[in-house]
Protein backbone atom coordinates (compact mmCIF):
# COMPACT_ATOMS: atom_id res chain seq x y z
CA UNK A 1 0.00 0.00 0.00
CA UNK A 2 1.50 3.57 -0.78
CA UNK A 3 0.88 6.87 1.21
CA UNK A 4 2.43 8.75 -1.15
CA UNK A 5 4.98 11.19 -0.63
CA UNK A 6 5.96 11.62 3.28
CA UNK A 7 8.34 13.60 4.80
CA UNK A 8 10.80 12.49 7.98
CA UNK A 9 8.26 11.52 10.64
CA UNK A 10 9.98 13.32 13.72
CA UNK A 11 11.40 16.10 11.09
CA UNK A 12 10.49 18.76 13.00
CA UNK A 13 11.62 22.36 11.45
CA UNK A 14 12.14 25.66 11.02
CA UNK A 15 10.32 28.28 8.77
CA UNK A 16 14.19 28.23 6.84
CA UNK A 17 14.28 24.59 6.25
CA UNK A 18 11.33 23.99 4.47
CA UNK A 19 12.36 24.93 0.95
CA UNK A 20 14.71 21.84 1.39
CA UNK A 21 12.68 19.49 3.18
CA UNK A 22 13.21 15.45 2.35
CA UNK A 23 10.19 13.85 1.25
CA UNK A 24 10.22 9.75 0.09
CA UNK A 25 7.75 7.27 -1.06
CA UNK A 26 5.93 6.11 1.89
CA UNK A 27 5.21 2.15 0.95
CA UNK A 28 4.87 -1.08 2.85
CA UNK A 29 4.21 -4.46 2.06
CA UNK A 30 3.70 -7.67 2.88
CA UNK A 31 5.87 -10.50 2.06
CA UNK A 32 3.73 -13.73 1.51
CA UNK A 33 6.43 -16.20 1.82
CA UNK A 34 8.27 -14.52 5.15
CA UNK A 35 4.93 -13.22 6.41
CA UNK A 36 6.81 -9.67 7.23
CA UNK A 37 5.09 -6.84 6.97
CA UNK A 38 7.79 -3.74 6.40
CA UNK A 39 8.43 -0.68 4.11
CA UNK A 40 9.47 -1.27 0.75
CA UNK A 41 11.91 2.22 0.87
CA UNK A 42 13.51 3.25 3.31
CA UNK A 43 15.29 6.29 4.91
CA UNK A 44 18.87 6.60 5.32
CA UNK A 45 19.25 6.16 8.68
CA UNK A 46 21.61 9.11 9.76
CA UNK A 47 18.64 11.02 8.35
CA UNK A 48 16.23 9.28 11.37
CA UNK A 49 18.99 9.41 14.28
CA UNK A 50 21.24 12.01 14.39
CA UNK A 51 22.40 15.15 16.96
CA UNK A 52 19.06 16.41 16.42
CA UNK A 53 16.40 13.12 17.48
CA UNK A 54 13.88 14.78 19.20
CA UNK A 55 12.19 11.96 20.91
CA UNK A 56 12.65 11.85 24.57
CA UNK A 57 11.40 8.92 26.35
CA UNK A 58 11.26 10.86 29.58
CA UNK A 59 8.42 13.17 28.48
CA UNK A 60 5.82 10.77 29.37
CA UNK A 61 5.24 9.79 32.99
CA UNK A 62 3.42 6.80 31.94
CA UNK A 63 6.71 5.71 29.81
CA UNK A 64 8.76 6.37 33.06
CA UNK A 65 6.84 4.34 35.44
CA UNK A 66 6.38 1.69 32.45
CA UNK A 67 10.24 1.50 32.32
CA UNK A 68 11.11 1.24 35.90
CA UNK A 69 8.47 -1.89 35.75
CA UNK A 70 10.35 -3.37 32.88
CA UNK A 71 13.66 -2.85 34.57
CA UNK A 72 12.15 -3.94 37.91
CA UNK A 73 11.29 -7.23 35.36
CA UNK A 74 14.69 -7.89 34.18
CA UNK A 75 16.37 -7.34 37.32
CA UNK A 76 13.86 -10.22 39.19
CA UNK A 77 13.45 -12.87 35.59
CA UNK A 78 16.79 -12.43 33.97
CA UNK A 79 19.43 -11.03 36.25
CA UNK A 80 19.87 -13.73 38.49
CA UNK A 81 23.59 -14.51 38.22
CA UNK A 82 26.36 -12.97 39.74
CA UNK A 83 27.38 -9.59 38.80
CA UNK A 84 25.27 -9.75 35.47
CA UNK A 85 25.29 -7.53 32.88
CA UNK A 86 22.23 -5.78 30.66
CA UNK A 87 22.56 -3.92 26.82
CA UNK A 88 20.39 -2.22 26.04
CA UNK A 89 19.65 -1.23 22.04
CA UNK A 90 18.43 2.50 21.13
CA UNK A 91 18.69 3.49 25.00
CA UNK A 92 17.72 6.89 24.09
CA UNK A 93 17.65 8.99 27.07
CA UNK A 94 18.53 6.21 29.55
CA UNK A 95 15.38 6.01 31.72
CA UNK A 96 15.27 2.23 31.23
CA UNK A 97 19.25 1.98 32.15
CA UNK A 98 18.90 4.85 35.15
CA UNK A 99 17.56 1.79 37.28
CA UNK A 100 20.50 -0.47 36.91
CA UNK A 101 22.77 2.90 37.26
CA UNK A 102 20.82 3.80 40.46
CA UNK A 103 21.30 0.24 41.82
CA UNK A 104 24.98 -0.46 40.78
CA UNK A 105 24.40 -2.87 38.14
CA UNK A 106 26.80 -3.62 34.79
CA UNK A 107 25.03 -1.89 32.07
CA UNK A 108 25.51 -0.47 28.77
CA UNK A 109 23.41 1.61 26.57
CA UNK A 110 23.88 1.32 22.66
CA UNK A 111 22.03 5.18 21.19
CA UNK A 112 22.95 6.47 17.74
CA UNK A 113 21.42 9.58 18.50
CA UNK A 114 23.97 11.69 20.05
CA UNK A 115 21.61 14.21 21.89
CA UNK A 116 19.63 11.97 23.82
CA UNK A 117 22.82 9.41 24.19
CA UNK A 118 24.31 12.95 25.87
CA UNK A 119 21.29 13.23 28.12
CA UNK A 120 21.84 9.25 29.26
CA UNK A 121 25.61 10.19 30.48
CA UNK A 122 24.16 13.30 32.35
CA UNK A 123 21.95 10.79 34.28
CA UNK A 124 24.80 8.00 34.66
CA UNK A 125 23.98 5.87 32.28
CA UNK A 126 26.74 4.17 30.60
CA UNK A 127 25.97 5.00 26.91
CA UNK A 128 28.16 4.10 23.72
CA UNK A 129 27.18 6.78 20.92
CA UNK A 130 27.02 3.57 17.95
CA UNK A 131 24.73 1.01 15.57
CA UNK A 132 24.43 -2.18 17.00
CA UNK A 133 25.43 -5.00 15.19
CA UNK A 134 27.33 -7.97 14.98
CA UNK A 135 30.97 -6.98 14.92
CA UNK A 136 29.66 -4.14 17.88
CA UNK A 137 28.23 -6.82 20.03
CA UNK A 138 31.86 -8.53 19.08
CA UNK A 139 33.50 -5.44 21.00
CA UNK A 140 31.37 -4.77 23.53
CA UNK A 141 31.57 -9.21 24.67
CA UNK A 142 35.20 -9.00 24.38
CA UNK A 143 35.12 -5.76 26.63
CA UNK A 144 32.43 -6.25 29.55
CA UNK A 145 32.12 -10.21 28.78
CA UNK A 146 28.62 -11.79 27.62
CA UNK A 147 25.35 -10.36 28.40
CA UNK A 148 22.86 -11.74 30.63
CA UNK A 149 20.55 -9.38 29.03
CA UNK A 150 20.20 -7.50 25.59
CA UNK A 151 16.94 -5.37 25.68
CA UNK A 152 15.45 -3.09 22.89
CA UNK A 153 11.72 -1.48 23.63
CA UNK A 154 10.40 0.16 20.37
CA UNK A 155 13.84 -0.13 18.73
CA UNK A 156 13.81 -3.35 17.15
CA UNK A 157 11.43 -2.12 13.68
CA UNK A 158 13.34 0.60 13.47
CA UNK A 159 16.64 -1.51 12.55
CA UNK A 160 16.82 -2.74 9.13
CA UNK A 161 18.91 -5.24 9.26
CA UNK A 162 17.78 -7.44 11.61
CA UNK A 163 19.52 -10.22 10.92
CA UNK A 164 22.79 -8.22 11.99
CA UNK A 165 20.63 -8.40 15.17
CA UNK A 166 20.64 -11.51 15.60
CA UNK A 167 23.76 -12.42 14.97
CA UNK A 168 24.68 -10.24 17.48
CA UNK A 169 22.26 -11.35 19.99
CA UNK A 170 24.14 -14.68 19.51
CA UNK A 171 27.58 -13.50 20.09
CA UNK A 172 26.74 -11.29 22.87
CA UNK A 173 24.55 -13.42 25.18
CA UNK A 174 25.95 -15.84 27.73
CA UNK A 175 24.08 -19.67 26.66
CA UNK A 176 21.01 -18.99 28.80
CA UNK A 177 20.71 -15.04 27.82
CA UNK A 178 17.98 -13.42 26.90
CA UNK A 179 17.37 -11.07 24.11
CA UNK A 180 13.79 -9.34 25.28
CA UNK A 181 12.25 -6.47 23.11
CA UNK A 182 8.70 -4.66 22.67
CA UNK A 183 7.39 -2.94 19.47
CA UNK A 184 4.01 -1.84 18.18
CA UNK A 185 2.01 -5.08 17.38
CA UNK A 186 1.22 -5.74 14.00
CA UNK A 187 -2.17 -7.39 15.04
CA UNK A 188 -3.05 -4.47 17.48
CA UNK A 189 -2.51 -2.32 13.82
CA UNK A 190 -4.81 -4.70 11.66
CA UNK A 191 -7.51 -4.74 14.76
CA UNK A 192 -7.38 -0.38 15.39
CA UNK A 193 -6.72 0.34 12.09
CA UNK A 194 -3.95 2.22 13.37
CA UNK A 195 -1.74 3.07 10.43
CA UNK A 196 -0.45 5.92 11.75
CA UNK A 197 2.13 3.35 13.39
CA UNK A 198 3.84 3.18 9.62
CA UNK A 199 6.29 6.03 9.16
CA UNK A 200 9.99 6.06 7.83
CA UNK A 201 11.22 4.98 11.26
CA UNK A 202 9.50 1.90 12.13
CA UNK A 203 11.00 -0.47 8.75
CA UNK A 204 8.95 -3.54 10.68
CA UNK A 205 5.57 -3.84 11.87
CA UNK A 206 6.03 -7.90 14.25
CA UNK A 207 3.86 -10.35 14.27
CA UNK A 208 4.72 -13.59 16.30
CA UNK A 209 4.62 -15.41 12.86
CA UNK A 210 7.19 -13.16 10.75
CA UNK A 211 9.71 -13.26 14.11
CA UNK A 212 10.09 -16.80 14.57
CA UNK A 213 10.93 -17.23 11.42
CA UNK A 214 13.22 -14.77 11.23
CA UNK A 215 14.81 -16.49 15.04
CA UNK A 216 14.70 -19.81 13.43
CA UNK A 217 17.32 -19.27 10.97
CA UNK A 218 19.71 -18.15 13.88
CA UNK A 219 19.11 -21.16 16.45
CA UNK A 220 17.17 -18.51 18.00
CA UNK A 221 13.29 -18.61 19.06
CA UNK A 222 10.74 -17.05 20.73
CA UNK A 223 9.78 -18.82 24.35
CA UNK A 224 7.53 -16.36 25.83
CA UNK A 225 5.33 -13.16 24.46
CA UNK A 226 3.33 -10.61 26.75
CA UNK A 227 1.13 -7.72 25.05
CA UNK A 228 1.51 -4.48 26.20
CA UNK A 229 -0.77 -1.65 26.22
CA UNK A 230 2.11 0.75 25.27
CA UNK A 231 2.57 2.90 21.98
CA UNK A 232 -1.02 1.63 21.37
CA UNK A 233 -0.69 -1.80 21.36
CA UNK A 234 2.56 -3.39 21.96
CA UNK A 235 4.12 -7.08 21.97
CA UNK A 236 7.08 -7.96 24.25
CA UNK A 237 8.95 -10.68 23.16
CA UNK A 238 11.76 -13.20 24.69
CA UNK A 239 13.95 -14.74 22.88
CA UNK A 240 16.62 -17.39 23.76
CA UNK A 241 18.81 -20.24 22.15
CA UNK A 242 16.78 -22.70 21.05
CA UNK A 243 15.73 -25.32 23.26
CA UNK A 244 17.44 -23.36 26.52
CA UNK A 245 14.29 -22.13 27.78
CA UNK A 246 10.78 -24.10 28.70
CA UNK A 247 8.26 -22.32 25.66
CA UNK A 248 5.27 -20.45 27.63
CA UNK A 249 1.70 -21.43 26.13
CA UNK A 250 1.32 -17.60 25.63
CA UNK A 251 3.14 -18.48 22.72
CA UNK A 252 0.82 -20.99 21.23
CA UNK A 253 -2.04 -18.51 22.10
CA UNK A 254 -0.87 -15.55 20.16
CA UNK A 255 -0.10 -17.75 17.19
CA UNK A 256 -3.90 -19.19 17.25
CA UNK A 257 -5.21 -15.52 17.81
CA UNK A 258 -2.66 -14.72 14.22
CA UNK A 259 -4.33 -17.02 12.05
CA UNK A 260 -7.39 -15.89 13.31
CA UNK A 261 -6.50 -12.50 12.58
CA UNK A 262 -4.96 -13.81 9.21
CA UNK A 263 -2.05 -12.22 9.23
CA UNK A 264 -0.46 -14.38 6.88
CA UNK A 265 -3.18 -13.82 4.27
CA UNK A 266 -2.66 -11.12 1.72
CA UNK A 267 -6.65 -10.34 1.58
CA UNK A 268 -6.37 -9.32 5.67
CA UNK A 269 -3.84 -6.32 4.23
CA UNK A 270 -6.05 -5.65 1.53
CA UNK A 271 -9.22 -5.49 3.45
CA UNK A 272 -6.66 -3.22 5.92
CA UNK A 273 -6.22 -0.50 3.01
CA UNK A 274 -9.80 0.08 2.31
CA UNK A 275 -10.57 0.72 6.33
CA UNK A 276 -7.42 3.38 6.43
CA UNK A 277 -8.75 4.88 3.14
CA UNK A 278 -12.28 5.03 4.98
CA UNK A 279 -10.74 6.61 8.24
CA UNK A 280 -8.75 9.13 6.38
CA UNK A 281 -11.65 10.24 4.57
CA UNK A 282 -13.93 10.31 7.79
CA UNK A 283 -11.50 12.15 9.29
CA UNK A 284 -10.66 15.09 7.09
CA UNK A 285 -14.49 15.20 6.72
CA UNK A 286 -15.16 15.87 10.11
CA UNK A 287 -12.32 18.50 10.48
CA UNK A 288 -13.40 20.44 6.87
CA UNK A 289 -17.29 20.60 8.45
CA UNK A 290 -16.05 21.86 12.54
CA UNK A 291 -14.08 24.64 10.79
CA UNK A 292 -17.11 25.41 8.63
CA UNK A 293 -18.96 25.74 11.72
CA UNK A 294 -16.48 28.12 12.86
CA UNK A 295 -14.83 25.68 15.67
CA UNK A 296 -11.06 26.23 16.34
CA UNK A 297 -9.24 23.00 16.33
CA UNK A 298 -5.65 22.23 18.24
CA UNK A 299 -3.53 19.05 17.45
CA UNK A 300 -2.51 17.69 20.91
CA UNK A 301 0.92 15.79 20.77
CA UNK A 302 3.75 16.93 18.26
CA UNK A 303 3.87 12.59 17.70
CA UNK A 304 6.12 11.05 14.84
CA UNK A 305 2.35 9.30 14.00
CA UNK A 306 1.07 11.88 13.83
CA UNK A 307 3.21 13.09 10.58
CA UNK A 308 1.84 9.98 8.54
CA UNK A 309 -1.95 11.20 9.48
CA UNK A 310 -1.64 14.85 8.69
CA UNK A 311 0.13 14.78 5.46
CA UNK A 312 -2.11 11.35 3.99
CA UNK A 313 -5.07 13.17 5.36
CA UNK A 314 -3.94 16.60 3.98
CA UNK A 315 -4.42 18.29 7.59
CA UNK A 316 -2.76 21.60 6.95
CA UNK A 317 -2.95 24.53 9.11
CA UNK A 318 -6.42 26.10 8.12
CA UNK A 319 -7.95 23.00 9.86
CA UNK A 320 -5.05 22.77 12.97
CA UNK A 321 -4.41 25.79 14.12
CA UNK A 322 -1.35 24.65 15.89
CA UNK A 323 -0.01 21.34 17.61
CA UNK A 324 0.55 21.64 21.73
CA UNK A 325 3.78 20.00 23.05
CA UNK A 326 5.76 19.74 26.10
CA UNK A 327 9.11 19.13 24.59
CA UNK A 328 11.46 21.74 24.30
CA UNK A 329 13.15 20.62 21.03
CA UNK A 330 9.75 20.39 19.22
CA UNK A 331 8.59 23.45 20.28
CA UNK A 332 8.03 26.62 17.67
CA UNK A 333 9.11 24.20 15.26
CA UNK A 334 6.64 23.66 12.13
CA UNK A 335 5.49 19.86 11.82
CA UNK A 336 6.90 17.87 9.22
CA UNK A 337 5.33 17.99 5.39
CA UNK A 338 2.29 20.10 6.37
CA UNK A 339 4.09 22.61 8.37
CA UNK A 340 1.27 23.16 11.51
CA UNK A 341 3.10 25.61 14.23
CA UNK A 342 4.07 23.39 17.16
CA UNK A 343 3.71 25.20 20.13
CA UNK A 344 4.42 24.76 23.94
CA UNK A 345 1.42 23.63 25.95
CA UNK A 346 0.70 27.04 28.03
CA UNK A 347 -0.95 27.96 24.76
CA UNK A 348 -3.22 25.36 24.42
CA UNK A 349 -4.06 26.00 27.89
CA UNK A 350 -4.76 29.83 28.14
CA UNK A 351 -6.92 30.05 24.82
CA UNK A 352 -8.79 26.37 25.35
CA UNK A 353 -10.22 25.59 21.44
CA UNK A 354 -13.22 24.11 20.80
CA UNK A 355 -11.94 20.54 19.76
CA UNK A 356 -8.48 18.89 20.22
CA UNK A 357 -7.54 16.59 18.34
CA UNK A 358 -5.52 14.05 19.97
CA UNK A 359 -2.51 13.13 18.09
CA UNK A 360 -0.60 11.54 21.09
CA UNK A 361 -3.57 8.82 21.53
CA UNK A 362 -1.54 5.90 22.69
CA UNK A 363 -1.37 8.73 26.07
CA UNK A 364 -5.19 9.06 25.64
CA UNK A 365 -5.43 8.27 29.64
CA UNK A 366 -2.53 10.00 30.99
CA UNK A 367 -3.80 13.33 28.91
CA UNK A 368 -7.22 13.05 29.66
CA UNK A 369 -6.48 12.55 33.25
CA UNK A 370 -4.76 16.07 33.67
CA UNK A 371 -7.04 17.78 30.70
CA UNK A 372 -10.67 18.47 33.25
CA UNK A 373 -10.45 21.84 32.92
CA UNK A 374 -10.34 21.73 28.91
CA UNK A 375 -13.37 19.14 29.21
CA UNK A 376 -14.49 21.69 31.77
CA UNK A 377 -14.92 24.74 29.28
CA UNK A 378 -16.93 22.92 26.74
CA UNK A 379 -14.00 21.56 25.13
CA UNK A 380 -13.99 17.83 22.90
CA UNK A 381 -11.38 15.56 22.12
CA UNK A 382 -11.44 14.33 17.88
CA UNK A 383 -9.90 10.56 18.17
CA UNK A 384 -9.49 8.39 14.76
CA UNK A 385 -8.20 5.23 16.85
CA UNK A 386 -9.97 2.38 16.49
CA UNK A 387 -12.53 4.81 14.70
CA UNK A 388 -12.73 8.74 14.04
CA UNK A 389 -15.20 10.32 16.29
CA UNK A 390 -15.84 13.55 18.77
CA UNK A 391 -15.35 12.01 22.17
CA UNK A 392 -18.90 12.51 24.01
P1 LIG B 1 4.85 9.35 21.45
O1 LIG B 1 3.68 8.86 22.13
O2 LIG B 1 6.13 8.76 21.84
O3 LIG B 1 4.59 9.13 19.97
P2 LIG B 1 5.53 8.95 18.69
O4 LIG B 1 6.35 7.73 18.94
O5 LIG B 1 4.50 8.78 17.62
O6 LIG B 1 6.33 10.21 18.54
O7 LIG B 1 5.00 10.92 21.59
C1 LIG B 1 4.21 11.66 22.42
C2 LIG B 1 4.36 13.14 22.09
O8 LIG B 1 3.32 13.83 22.75
C3 LIG B 1 5.67 13.75 22.56
O9 LIG B 1 6.11 14.71 21.62
C4 LIG B 1 5.31 14.44 23.87
C5 LIG B 1 3.87 14.80 23.62
N1 LIG B 1 3.06 14.82 24.84
C6 LIG B 1 2.49 16.02 25.26
O10 LIG B 1 2.67 17.06 24.63
N2 LIG B 1 1.74 16.02 26.40
C7 LIG B 1 1.53 14.88 27.12
O11 LIG B 1 0.83 14.93 28.14
C8 LIG B 1 2.11 13.65 26.67
C9 LIG B 1 1.89 12.38 27.41
C10 LIG B 1 2.86 13.67 25.51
Amino acid sequence: MSFGRMPIANGFLTREQFATEYFFDLQVGFCESCGMVQLTERVDRERLFNETYPFFTSTSSRMVKHFTEFADEIRTRHLTSSDPLVVEIGSNDGTLLSSFAKAGQRHLGIEPSSNVAEEARRRGVQTLCAFFDESLAKRIASEHGPADVLVGANVMCHIPDLHAVAKGARVLLKPEGVLVFEDPYLGEIVQKVSYDQIYDEHVFYFSLGSLSRLFEQYDLEVYDVRPLEEHGGSMRYYVGRKGRHAVSSAVEDLRAHERALGLHRRDTYETLRTRIERSRDALKDLLVRLRKEGKRIVGYGATSKSTTVTNYCGITPDLVEFVSDTTPIKQGKYTPGVHIPVRPHGEFSARYPDCALLFAWNHAGEIMAKEPQFRAAGGRWIVYVPQVQILS
